[in-house]
């Protein structure tokens, strides 16, 4: 039997250790000479892109026909052509340019529950790439590996939310040279190639800053968690919905008093994780929840549960410094695995998480902010440059199958 009056021991010591903390705040922390200064960096001059123009029906068009397009999870899309747009590092010539971004919705196809349906991407996608590749002459000078295309749906350019049919699927053939910014992350995974950028889901930033409270609330909450533990439609058992981690989370923990986890999304969600200290990050397979989003703006540590995910900016924000990475088949074992981080550790991690520049690289503001998620973004595309000479193809030198992938997707668009 696990003895309750030793957990609570440890549980009182942090409680005294984090309004410690709370008291001895503003003081954040920057890990020098690593990753928190690379988030600092500034894209501008470091890096070209031209924006193609393409038909409305493209973007513009669909946004007009569903405005929810603008604040679901995968709204990056739409935000990442408006920054570029009036971005310093456009450029009107493509003849100086570095990269290419080719501006197209492919999630903003929604039902009517707000879920996007990505059957019809890879057939626009085709029609988008057959348009700039016989307008233009630069698709067909690297067969688009000088191009990068925004991705955010669930496996990214596998354009399928069942993970069986998107491996099925694998990444659409014409986009295999193309860099891909997407939000799926997970190692060893067809859906993510080599290269690719991983970015956090869009998370509605206004909204969130409308609910901050005074920095020195104490945190008087272990451990936190508002959302689904089953996906009871597809998934009753809990076997597959987040690989079963948010199933062990509920089966272990949902009578221990140190965890503060329910269903029930409650009006002070915001104002909650600012008064935790761990906050359940069961991100399955990838980063698409915006629980991660939410916990570092909100200074909570994030716990993350999802083993082998590559989180957004990892060559930029030191994740291991401040969260906390557990394996899925640890779970039961939470309790035990954070009543046993020290008091220093986690004030160190509050004070990392504090610094504004892990916030603001979470977030795409309007209108943008310098460090933002669009400017980590464009660092990413920055640091692969110049591109190998090996990208650029002999004349008359083909590497793409026009005709690869399934048939349907052959189909005008
Ligand atoms: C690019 O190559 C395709 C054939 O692969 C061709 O149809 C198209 O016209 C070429 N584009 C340009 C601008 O020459
Ligand atoms: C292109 O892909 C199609 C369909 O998979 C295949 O039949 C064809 O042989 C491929 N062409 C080349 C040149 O590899």
């Amino acid at each position: 039997m696990r003895s309750w009056s030793w957990v609570f021991a440890f549980a009182l010591v942090h409680a005294f250790a984090w309004s410690l903390g709370a008291e001895q705040r503003p003081h954040t922390e920057r890990i020098s000479g690593s990753a928190g200064d690379v988030l600092e960096d500034n894209p501008v001059g470091r890096l070209k892109v031209y924006v193609y123009e393409l038909p409305s029906k493209y973007n513009k068009k669909l946004l007009q026909k569903d405005a929810r397009c603008l604040n679901h999870m995968f709204a990056a899309e739409i935000f990442m052509h408006r920054f570029l747009l009036s971005s310093a590092v456009r450029t009107p010539n493509p003849e100086e340019a570095d990269w290419f971004y080719t501006p197209i919705y492919t999630t903003c196809d929604l039902t009517p529950t707000g879920l996007p349906l990505p059957f019809k991407s890879p057939r626009m996608m085709r029609s988008a790439i057959q348009l700039i590749s016989s307008n233009w002459p630069y698709w067909n000078r690297t067969e688009g590996a000088d191009h990068f295309f925004v991705v955010p749906h669930d496996f990214g350019a596998c354009f399928h939310y069942q993970e069986e049919k998107a491996i099925e699927r694998g990444i659409l053939s014409l986009l295999r040279r193309a860099t891909l910014v997407q939000t799926f992350g997970q190692r060893n995974h067809v859906c993510l190639k080599e290269g690719s950028i991983t970015i956090p889901p869009y998370a509605p930033p206004q909204k969130m800053q409308a609910h901050l409270i005074p920095q020195d609330t104490p945190r008087s909450i272990f451990v936190y968690f508002r959302g689904l533990f089953y996906d009871v439609n597809n998934d009753p058992e809990g076997g597959y919905y987040a690989r079963g981690a948010r199933a062990a989370v509920w089966e272990n923990f949902k009578d221990n008093p140190l965890f503060d986890i329910s269903t029930d999304h409650p009006t002070t969600y915001y104002e909650d994780m600012q008064r935790a200290v761990f906050c359940l990050c069961p991100l399955g397979w990838a980063p698409w929840s915006p629980r991660l989003v939410e916990a570092v703006v909100f200074g909570c540590i994030p716990v993350i549960i999802a083993d082998d995910i590559v989180l957004p900016f990892a060559d930029a924000i030191p994740w291991e410094e401040i969260g906390v990475y557990v394996a899925e088949e640890d779970v039961p074992n939470l309790d035990t695995i954070l009543t046993s981080i020290s008091p220093d550790v986690i004030l160190r991690k509050q004070r990392l998480l504090a610094n504004p520049s892990m916030k603001r690289a979470m977030l795409f503001p309007q209108p943008a902010q310098s460090g933002d998620a669009f400017h980590q973004i464009l660092n990413g595309l920055a640091r692969k440059l110049p591109h190998h000479r090996s990208v650029y193809l002999k004349p008359g030198e083909k590497v793409l199958n026009w005709t690869a992938g399934p048939v349907g997707d052959l189909k005008p668009w």
